[in-house]
């Protein structure tokens, strides 16, 4: 699948004139702290929905002192909706592992691993394939590139849970063990993979950072709005006539999202996958950004037709699955969500009932353990209060 409005960054065409591989050159030439400062100054911050400014996390990584030090791209891709990192591994593997090597030599690691979706399979003999003729040609392995800098990949596939998405219980399904979140602090920066400093980035958050190094941090920043330097990559699903993966600006509106992929009738837009926020109508002049709505990429659409009730049981549904069940808020309160639902559904639910399920949702935002359970109530909230009218009147 190609990327679609690529104007750029994932532009092959203009990438292969460049010549990918003076990326990787150019980035050994440079000490380690310079590269940490050229990444910290383009402002890119984490593609994989949280924002966390890249720069520094490497910097904390580079900062933690240990005779051992990890790289993970997490590629598990699980959020509803996303696709585009299954995209970026197709077809800018080059990328992504430039980019790991990059964040390898910046703080000194030896070992990368890629934790791809099991779903994601296929790809691993083509990423395999590459990985060997990045060793034939001196990317990878001992002193590349003449650099005196060794670094290895390793591909780990997932076994299908959403939460080893979260970085944390991504490590400790690295490390073999059922896949949890940590308690944090400590960060995988100082604390990750077997108990040493490990950097966790987005298969996105990798792919950008040769460009930039290429670039130059002052060209990457032109683009983009005051906090959210850049361009997207968006996966839009759901009722509009093309969609796929788009390369868009931060600061893009959903109005001109929608425009992009023809989209009409939308009564509602889903920023940010099953975990995101859904935006009613009435708002779609707001900006996708880290300001605003931010997004690890899902953008699905739904259009007059849909009934907002059946697409919320959906997604409940989804996060009572996917719960691990190791803190009550999330394991107990999901469910308590999805039974609200279900009694709106069935015509047995008064209003009261659902204001005090927000309020529910609320304190899971705050109590819960991890990223899953602080998130999943956001489609309850934003889909009752927005929608309150429709899911009430119809019943
Ligand atoms: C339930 C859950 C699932 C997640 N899934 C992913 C994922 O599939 N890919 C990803 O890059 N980040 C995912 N994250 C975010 C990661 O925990 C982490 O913030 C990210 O990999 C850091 O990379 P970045 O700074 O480049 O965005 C998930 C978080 C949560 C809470
Ligand atoms: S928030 Fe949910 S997924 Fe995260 S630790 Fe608690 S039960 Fe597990």
């Amino acid at each position: 699948m190609p990327i679609k409005n690529k104007s750029v960054i994932f532009d092959r065409e203009n990438l292969n004139k460049e010549n990918p591989k003076e990326f990787l050159y150019k980035a050994l030439k440079m000490s380690p702290s310079d590269l940490i400062l050229e990444v910290r100054e383009s402002g890119l911050k984490g593609r994989g929905g949280a924002g966390f400014p890249t720069g520094t996390k490497w910097m904390l990584a580079s900062a933690a002192v240990s005779d051992k030090k990890f790289v993970v791209c997490n590629a598990d891709e699980g959020e509803p909706g996303t696709f585009k990192d299954r995209v970026l591994l197709d077809e800018f593997s080059d990328l992504v592992f430039y980019g790991m090597i990059m964040c390898g030599y910046a703080i000194r690691a030896n070992k990368g691993f890629v934790y791809l979706r099991g779903e994601y399979r296929y790809l691993l003999d083509k990423l395999l394939k590459y990985l060997d003729k990045m060793h034939e040609e001196n990317l990878l392995g001992k002193n590349i590139l003449n650099s005196g800098f060794d670094f290895d990949i390793e591909i780990r596939l997932g076994s299908g849970a959403y939460v080893c998405g979260e970085e944390s219980a991504l490590i400790e399904s690295l490390e073999g063990h059922r896949g949890e979140s940590r308690n944090r602090p400590p960060f995988p920066v100082n604390t990750g993979y077997m108990g040493h400093p490990t950097v966790v980035n987005n298969v996105e958050t990798f792919a950008t950072v040769p460009i930039i190094i290429s670039r130059g941090a002052e060209w990457f920043t032109t683009v983009g709005t005051l906090n959210s330097k850049g361009t997207k990559l968006i996966s839009v699903s759901g009722d509009c006539k093309e969609p796929g993966v788009y390369e868009v600006p931060f600061g893009i509106s959903i109005n001109d999202i929608l425009k992009l992929v023809k989209a009409e009738n939308t009564k509602a837009v889903q920023v940010g996958g099953a975990s995101g926020h859904c935006v009613p109508k009435e708002q779609f002049d707001r900006a996708l950004s880290f300001e605003d709505l931010s997004t690890g990429g899902s953008i699905m659409i739904f259009n007059e037709s849909r009934d907002m009730l059946h697409i919320l049981k959906n997604f409940m549904e989804f996060f009572v699955e996917e719960s691990c069940g190791q803190c009550t808020p999330c394991r107990i309160g999901n469910i308590k969500l999805l039974e609200g639902v279900e009694k709106v559904e069935a015509g047995d639910c008064a209003l009261s009932y659902i204001k005090e399920l927000i309020e529910l949702g609320k304190s899971m935002q705050l109590a819960s353990k991890c990223g899953l359970g602080q998130s999943s109530p956001n489609p309850f909230i934003s889909i009752m209060t927005n929608f309150e009218n429709e899911i009430f009147s119809q019943r």
